[in-house]
């Protein structure tokens, strides 16, 4: 019973008291601290979710031909990523669960190592933890040692919003290979972008044509507003996909079918994404323009669901100075240690929450 404790601390409890501070003023505390959607599901994927709620039986682990198919055509007409094999799709419980798990679901253990982001997403450090895998940190172009056998990607990124172009992905690649390594991409901010465009790790000028040793990992959270209903799937190399089926039909890690049956119709319609996308294309605007008249300065940021800004102070300050005008963020120190003066600012809040942190921000 000692897996947990070689497990970082779980950040969110850090910011308890800035969030009571937060919530004590007078019009309501605006959260945009974590990335939460908030605009209800659509309702063409609540129909297909209680369209199959009367199935009693066991669902596939390998998704339904229908969801794999929905995966294909969406991955080509969304990202053009073209030729993607059906058999190479895989449902996953959400993507967290996978980034949780995938290093050991790889084989990946002690004495290998697993390279992540210098700032990152913290489950890519927690799942290597799990399997007992030593970290490194590489920032941006730098090489992952010998020894790595996992490289984790993330464009857009979060914390920070920065999108990789084709050509640094494809170095990226290049490395990862080199190495020996196998490149997982998370990929779930993709369909959400502002100022540049990102791509797959399966587009072909990134893989070189072929998936060999790529996954792309996708998450229906953020942009289907899907988070409660957990839902996403990872596809690439079909080799490794497989493994990953075997093992996974074997420990039960299925997704429910409903959420099979939303996903596919989510994927199969691209103007909820579309609306979706416009929301919080609309939020980032004004949400920009207020931090940059307090003082902020926004970096990167391109694309994804989040702002990272900064005041020039350390973290912790900028996070008490919102909290003093009932706003809540996210320390960047719970990124990489690269973030310590940076703030990360989410635009997952109703346009009436937003149109109040404008306000405040403006007092
Ligand atoms: C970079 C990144 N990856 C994965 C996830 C997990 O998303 P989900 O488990 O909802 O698919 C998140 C959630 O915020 C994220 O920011």
């Amino acid at each position: 019973m000692t897996l947990h404790r070689s497990l970082p601390d779980f950040p969110w409890d850090s910011l308890a008291d800035h969030a009571a501070t937060a919530r004590e003023h007078p019009g309501g505390v605006v959260d945009l601290s974590v990335g939460t959607p908030v605009d209800p599901v659509p309702d063409v994927i609540q129909r297909a979710l209680s369209s199959v709620s009367a199935e009693p039986g066991y669902p596939t682990t390998h998704g339904t031909p229908e969801l794999r198919e929905a995966v294909v055509g969406s991955m080509a007409r969304r990202y053009g990523v073209t030729g993607l094999d059906p058999a190479a799709v895989l449902p996953t419980i959400g993507s967290k669960e996978l980034v949780a798990w995938l290093p050991t679901l790889l084989g990946v253990g002690p004495g290998d190592v697993v390279a992540i982001p210098a700032l990152a997403y913290p489950t890519y450090e927690v799942g290597a933890r799990i399997a007992g895998a030593d970290v490194v940190r590489l920032a941006d172009g730098e090489t992952p040692p010998s020894g790595a056998k996992l490289v984790w990607l993330n464009s857009p990124s979060n914390p920070t919003g920065r999108v990789l172009d084709a050509p640094a992905l494809a170095d990226a690649v290049a490395a990862a290979r080199e190495v020996g390594a196998v490149v997982a991409s998370d990929e779930c901010y993709l369909a959400l972008h502002w100022s540049a465009e990102p791509v797959s790790v399966l587009d072909e000028r990134v893989s070189g044509g072929s998936p060999s040793g790529l996954l792309a990992v996708h998450s229906l959270s953020k942009s289907s507003s899907l988070a409660g209903y957990r839902a996403g799937f990872v596809t690439g190399d079909a080799g490794l996909v497989s493994g990953l089926l075997e093992t996974r039909k074997h420990a039960g890690m299925i997704v429910p079918r409903p959420v099979q049956a939303a996903v596919t119709a989510a994927l199969d319609d691209d103007a909820h994404v579309a609306d979706q996308r416009e929301r919080y294309g609309k939020r980032r605007e004004l949400l920009h323009a207020a931090l940059t008249s307090a003082g902020f300065r926004v970096d990167h940021s391109e694309a994804g669901l989040y702002l990272w800004a900064t005041r020039g102070e350390g973290a912790w300050d900028t996070i008490a100075w919102l909290a003093d005008r009932g706003v809540l963020a996210a320390p960047g120190t719970f990124y990489g240690p690269g973030g310590s003066e940076h703030v990360r600012v989410a635009l997952t809040a109703s346009d009436e929450r937003v149109a109040t942190a404008v306000e405040r921000l403006a007092e």
